[in-house]
């Protein structure tokens, strides 16, 4: 693993204690509201069971797992889903959390997807968000860190379906994936 690993960006402690301001928002925010978390599988899984632990109002959870068409290294915004909700949204407080907001093509499909099924609200809760890979403008309430445009593994994050088990956010060696910047491209199909 150390040779993979370029640098340390985030450490576990900060994650945690990003995720527990975070927590609070949310619980002052959605207080005395019936909150749906729905996390978009497989990156959110760690932020969504340290996030839901952290809160301090009762939620229900969620989840769904999409998947960018197109071969290549850059995100389409074409997105398929893979796993849909159990939940029916209509007239629920939903706060969809991911892992990570890199183009912002994800995230704008997954917004209008669930927007169509009429939520009484819909925000968002990004661990990571990386401004200079935007290719789309995507209101994210809830942003835990904006971090430069470097390719991200840890807590969640993949390269190749690897890493995603690291208790924090490094960078990846260039050696191991060839250099280029783009996040995405191993693991899309
Ligand atoms: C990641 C991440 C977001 C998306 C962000 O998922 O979890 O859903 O990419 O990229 P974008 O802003 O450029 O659209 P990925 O497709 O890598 O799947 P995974 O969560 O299963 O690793």
């Amino acid at each position: 693993m150390g040779a993979d690993l370029e640098k340390v960006l985030i450490p576990a402690d900060e994650l945690q204690a990003k995720i527990a301001s975070l927590a609070a928002q949310i619980s002052t925010d959605y207080s005395g509201r019936n909150l749906l978390l729905v996390g978009v599988l497989k990156g959110a899984v760690m932020v969504m069971a340290d996030l839901a632990r952290a809160l301090d109002i009762p939620v229900e959870m969620d989840w769904m797992a999409v998947s960018s068409y197109g071969s290549g290294t850059k995100s389409s915004g074409v997105v398929r889903t893979i796993l849909d909700l159990k939940t029916d949204i209509t007239d629920r407080h939903v706060l969809l959390v991911e892992d990570i907001v890199d183009s912002g093509l994800t995230l704008a499909w997954l917004i209008s997807n669930l927007r169509s099924r009429n939520p009484a609200s819909l925000e968002v809760c990004a661990l990571l968000r990386k401004p200079e890979a935007a290719r789309i403008d995507v209101y994210v309430k809830y942003v835990g860190f904006n971090i430069p445009n470097e390719f991200v593994i840890g807590y969640g994050l993949d390269y190749a379906e690897k890493y995603r088990n690291l208790p924090f956010v490094g960078t990846l060696a260039p050696h191991v994936y060839g250099g280029g910047r783009e996040q995405h491209g191993n693991n899309r199909d």
